[in-house]
């Protein structure tokens, strides 16, 4: 079967979250079931350098410019197609902001045109290529299901949700230039209070929708998170799925990990001990292995609670643990967490910034890896904790309810506990999670019994490839 991804990020070309990680993931997990993949993407700066041309597909005049599409493969042999359009991509650093955080204001032609190509591809742009099914992400790619639609539905159309926040809300009158016919532009159809939604587009005229995990596809048909789209998935309840997000193990094992201290896995820990004590030292915290060691890496921004940790910071110390973080975002929690770390050195360290060997660095060093999201679509880093023998401590939300087992008594009599899970969004919920972990830690055969069911959880990626495929092959 033939299947075109669509989207903005890609590991290890361009990644600002967890997105690059499915797009550099998935494609292979399909292709090792025996699909024939390409992706679709932007030609930004970073991409470009990422990828081996092959040859030019077309050469096109659009409603966002002139624009080429080339083809050629990664590093890891994955075909891409890429929108080499200057004038919309090539622009340095973040893919979707500035330098001062705020948002291109052709974003709605640089992503538009993302969907019309894709469309192109499914009637026939490359003649020697054409997909049956298009499978686009997140709002980024929203209009190729649309225009899709105004092209008769040529192929099949599949629209994943990573992050139904971000639903890229476009003033009305921009509409008039993207080649849409005008009768889209109403509420049944991409118009969402008198603005144009990608997200809404998406969700619309897509054949079937899947969200990151089984969870979150149940929470988005309410209102409390929804983000006002939940009557419209309500209404589309039949053709919605969820299907949760795996770890790509070339990438995060710390059994073959080239970025850690020391190899390890579960059953022989020796090598994580020696990761614990290589990361206390680069960072600068008190090297013990007595305490244990709590982290963060995430991006800094509501979502993702960190106001709750920084308001448990005192609880960790007094009760004698240390705690790593590494983030980027919302400036005054960066601050917050540098003024935190200046003021105990020896019990936490903050790195600002994105540095993905770092980040590895920390899951393998940890003991514990917190994510007290207030919404988490499916979450990766809680996998890649599990994965590292790192146990998470996480909000009973989404993908996090959907992939950690909490350390309760009868969880532990059972032998299926995995990390800490609580469910009250709040400082006193988090305090508990927290309490919970050093009373975990004070047994060290129960926390070693805990890691180790952990880590040998399989979540891997063939499980998501074979739901995709048979979605992909069910109408
Ligand atoms: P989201 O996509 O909402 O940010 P996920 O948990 O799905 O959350 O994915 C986050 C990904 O980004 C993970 O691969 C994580 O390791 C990575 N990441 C987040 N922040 C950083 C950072 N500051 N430096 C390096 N990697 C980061
Ligand atoms: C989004 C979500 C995150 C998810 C990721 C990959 O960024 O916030 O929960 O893991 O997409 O699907």
């Amino acid at each position: 079967m033939r299947i075109l991804h669509v989207c903005s990020e890609l590991f290890p070309l361009l990644k600002t979250g967890g997105l690059a990680d499915v797009a550099g993931a998935l494609p292979q997990a399909l292709i090792r079931q025996g699909a024939d993949v390409r992706v679709l993407l932007p030609g930004f700066p970073a991409i470009l350098a990422g990828f081996h041309t092959a040859g030019e597909v077309a050469k096109l005049e659009t409603f966002a410019g002139a624009a080429r599409v080339l083809f050629g493969h990664t590093e890891a042999g994955v075909a891409l197609y890429v929108i080499d359009a200057p004038q919309l991509y090539d622009r340095p650093g973040n893919p979707y902001h500035d330098a001062h955080q705020a948002a291109y204001a052709d974003n709605y032609l640089r992503f538009a045109l993302l969907g019309w190509v894709a469309a192109q591809l499914a009637g026939g742009l490359d003649g020697w290529w054409r997909p049956e099914v298009v499978h686009g992400h997140d709002w980024h790619a929203g209009l190729m299901p649309a225009y899709l639609a105004a092209q008769g539905r040529p192929v099949k159309s599949v629209f994943t949700i990573h992050n139904l926040a971000y639903q890229g809300l476009f003033p009305a009158d921009c509409f008039a230039e993207l080649d849409l016919p005008a009768q889209f532009f109403r509420m049944h159809g991409l118009e969402y209070h008198g603005q144009l939604s990608f997200m809404k587009a998406g969700i619309f005229y897509a054949d079937r929708i899947t969200t990151v995990s089984p969870n979150y596809a149940h929470e988005i048909t309410t209102p409390e998170q929804g983000c006002g789209l939940d009557g419209l998935l309500r209404d589309r309840s039949d053709s919605l799925f969820g299907v949760l997000n795996g770890v790509d193990e070339a990438v995060w094992n710390p059994a073959t990990d080239s970025l850690i201290a020391e190899h390890y896995g579960a059953g022989r820990l020796a090598g994580k001990a020696k990761c614990k004590t290589a990361l206390q030292a680069l960072t600068g915290l008190d090297v013990t292995d007595e305490k244990p060691l709590f982290a963060v890496v995430s991006r800094l921004t509501e979502q993702k609670g960190l106001h709750l940790i920084l308001a448990t910071l005192g609880e960790i110390k007094a009760r004698g643990g240390q705690i790593v973080v590494l983030g980027g975002g919302d400036a005054w929690m960066e601050n917050a967490f540098r003024e935190a770390a200046a003021a105990d050195p020896g019990s936490v360290a903050v790195k600002i910034g994105y540095d993905e060997n770092f980040a590895h660095q920390i899951m393998a060093g940890s003991d514990i890896i917190m994510v007290p999201s207030r919404y988490e679509p499916c979450g990766l880093t809680q996998l890649y904790g599990l994965k590292y023998g790192a146990l998470p401590l996480v909000r009973r939300v989404g993908g996090l309810a959907d992939t950690v087992v909490d350390c309760s008594l009868e969880n532990l009599a059972e032998g299926i506990a995995t990390g800490m899970v609580f469910e009250e969004f709040s400082e006193n919920g988090l305090t508990q999670a927290i309490r919970r972990a050093f009373a975990l830690w004070s047994r060290p055969k129960d926390w070693k019994s805990v890691r180790n069911i952990g880590m040998q959880q399989d979540f891997g990626w063939h499980a998501a490839a074979e739901q995709y495929l048979a979605l992909y092959g069910a109408w």
